[in-house]
Formats: structure tokens, sequence, C-alpha cells
């Protein structure tokens, strides 16, 4: 990082972040708010699995929740793919930062939207938690939300800098912070809808 770029001017290389001194006082706050989200999102996970493990749904529920289900995953996937493509755009100082930081705020409701969808129709299609793979994909779940979550931080220091800042250009641990929640939500998801799938045609083949 060269000396006259804007991030050196906030905060030299290999500082803990690239906020502002004035949004410090804030991050108390934010971290309280950040570990409330999680708590909820990890309750509606766990909500999730109970009521899929323990509830028998009839066949028509189980078809309105598969339908659900999949109207979700475009929903909440589908923006996840743009808004990751876009990021990755910017990683590679193809687009401007704020294309991309932009676009992460507007989908905030497609995506949790559709993570919540997900959450309560898969509790009505019978889950088989005694299935390892099943697990794994429920795991990855849990994941991919914590860790969007988590990178609501980082993304208010990007939003907080000059639009025209590169990837190359921000302190080191914040550009490994981003590099590793583009890959844990890329891998989770992939898992997600790769199980699902799988699951799902095998159940069907099974005629179960
Ligand atoms: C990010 C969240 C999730 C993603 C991306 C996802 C993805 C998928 C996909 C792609 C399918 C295949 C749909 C088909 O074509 O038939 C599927 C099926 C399924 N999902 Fe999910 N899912 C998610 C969350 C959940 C949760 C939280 C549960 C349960 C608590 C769940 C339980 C199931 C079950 C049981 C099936 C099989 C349905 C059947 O074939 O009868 N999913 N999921």
């Amino acid at each position: 990082m060269t000396a006259d770029t804007p991030i050196a001017q906030i905060r030299p290389e290999g500082a803990t972040g690239t906020a502002p001194v004035a949004a410090v006082g804030n991050s108390g706050k934010q971290t309280a708010r950040l570990i409330l989200l999680g708590v909820l999102c990890a309750a509606g996970w766990l909500a999730s699995v109970l009521v899929g493990h323990s509830v028998e749904c009839g066949p028509e529920l189980h078809r309105i929740g598969l339908a659900v289900h999949i109207l979700a995953l475009v929903l909440s996937f589908g923006t996840i793919l743009v808004v990751d493509w876009l990021g990755l755009l910017w990683l590679l100082g193809r687009v401007h930062m704020h294309e991309s930081g932009k676009l992460e705020a507007a989908a905030k409701p497609l995506i949790w939207g559709g993570l919540a969808l997900l959450l309560a129709s898969g509790a009505l299609i019978d889950p088989d938690l005694t299935n390892p793979v099943t697990a794994v994909k429920l795991g990855a779940v849990l994941i991919l939300m914590l860790n969007g979550l988590s990178i609501a931080p980082a993304m208010h220091q990007l939003l907080a800098l000059p639009p025209e800042t590169r990837f190359g250009e921000l302190g080191r641990k914040l550009r490994l912070r981003l590099m590793i929640a583009l890959s844990v939500s890329q891998a989770c998801w992939w898992t997600a809808v790769l199980i699902g799938l799988i699951n799902s045609t095998l159940r069907r083949w099974s005629g179960m």
C-alpha cells in the first residue's frame, strides 16, 4: 500500500481494520446487536431442526413445504450468487467497491427473507436427522447464516471508504476477512444446495 492511498490516510497497513476513528465508538453497540442477531439465527435454526424432526406432516403439507423451499431457494441463493459474484469482481478490480457494497445492502431483505422461508419450509419436509449428510447440510446452513452476520462490520467499514478504493489498498486483515467470508459463504451455500438436491433425488428414487 502506498502512503497516498485513501486507506493509508485512515489507518496504516497491518492495523486491525479501516474504520474511521469516529466509528470505533459504535463498535460496542454493533457487537451487541450482532450477538443478538446471531442468537436469533441460531434459535430459528434450532426451532426449524427440532420441529422438522418431531412433527410429522402429511403429504399435502409436505408438497406445499417443498414448493416453498424451492421458491425460497431461488430467492435467497439467486441473490447470494449475484452479490458474491460482484464482490469477486471487485476483488479482481473489475468494478468499483460501492457497486458491490450497495448491492449487498439492498439485497439483504431478499437473502434473509429467503433464509427465513427456507428454515420454515425445511421444518415441514421431514428432515432425516439420522442421516449424517443431512446433518452436514444443516450445519452448513447455520454456518452460512452466522458468516453472513459476522461480515456486517467489515461491510460498514468498506462503505465508509471512497468509492474508488481498490481491494489491494485495504489493510491485510480486512482483505483476509473478506476473502474468508466470501469463501465460507460459497462453500456453505453450495454444500446445502447440493446435499438438498441429492437427498431429494434419493428420496424420490427410493419412493419414500
Ligand atoms: C440455506 C438453506 C437451505 C438450502 C440452500 C436448501 C436447499 C435444498 C434443496 C436444493 C433441496 C432440493 C429440493 C428439490 O428439488 O426437491 C432441499 C430439500 C430439502 N431440504 Fe433444504 N435447504 C436449506 C435449508 C433447509 C433446512 C433448514 C431444512 C430442515 C430443517 C431443510 C430440509 C430439507 C429436506 C428434508 C429436503 C428434502 C425434501 C424432499 O425431497 O422431500 N433444508 N433443500
